[in-house]
């Protein structure tokens, strides 16, 4: 099927890699958190404190599943791997990518966010521990992982699109 799914921490790039790939690969792009949403007419942050965190996580669990019968480029959150469900579901998928990006660089690009809920009031240290919890889950439901810090979104893009293609010719 032609479907690429992106994994990754907050700040990794999913939502803009995913944007150009999908650009590049002709395919719809699917943002799960944008899904959950425009379903709710409500902010990640206003479902996280109205309803609680179980809602979202129930919603990205049905979101992920309907939206993986769909040929698509799909950004995940960075949480999706949290759940045993959830990581079942990315091994049968088609082509899942890890966006693998470094503390010191997704913590510069997380200072001053206001629409993550996870971390609010949190230090860099307990939101590195909290990157740190996860790499393995990340790594172990990935087909690939992309190291991205010295790369532009463009050519992380371009090396996705790449790796996709040879999968397929295999295929
Ligand atoms: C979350 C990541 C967010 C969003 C929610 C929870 C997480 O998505 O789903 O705030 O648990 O890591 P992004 O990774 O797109 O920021």
């Amino acid at each position: 099927m032609n479907q690429v799914v992106l994994t990754g921490f907050m700040g990794a790039g999913k939502s803009t890699v995913g944007r150009i790939l999908a650009e590049n690969l002709a395919l719809p792009l699917i943002d799960i958190d944008e899904e959950i949403q425009s379903k709710f007419q409500s902010s990640v942050t206003e479902i996280f404190a109205r309803l609680g965190e179980s809602v979202f996580r129930k919603e990205e669990n049905d979101m992920l599943v309907q939206v993986l019968q769909q040929e698509a480029v799909i950004s995940t959150g960075g949480g999706i791997i949290l759940s045993p469900q959830n990581r079942a579901q990315l091994q049968s998928a088609d082509f899942v990518v890890y966006l693998k990006t470094s503390p010191d660089i997704f913590l510069k690009r997380l200072e001053g966010d206001t629409t993550r809920p996870l971390i609010q009031e949190k230090s860099p240290e307990e939101i590195k521990t909290l990157f740190d919890s996860r790499t393995q889950l990340y790594e172990a439901t990935s087909h690939l992982v992309i190291e991205t810090d010295l790369l532009t979104p463009q050519e992380i893009a371009k090396k996705i699109k790449k790796e996709f293609q040879i999968r397929k010719e295999k295929s």
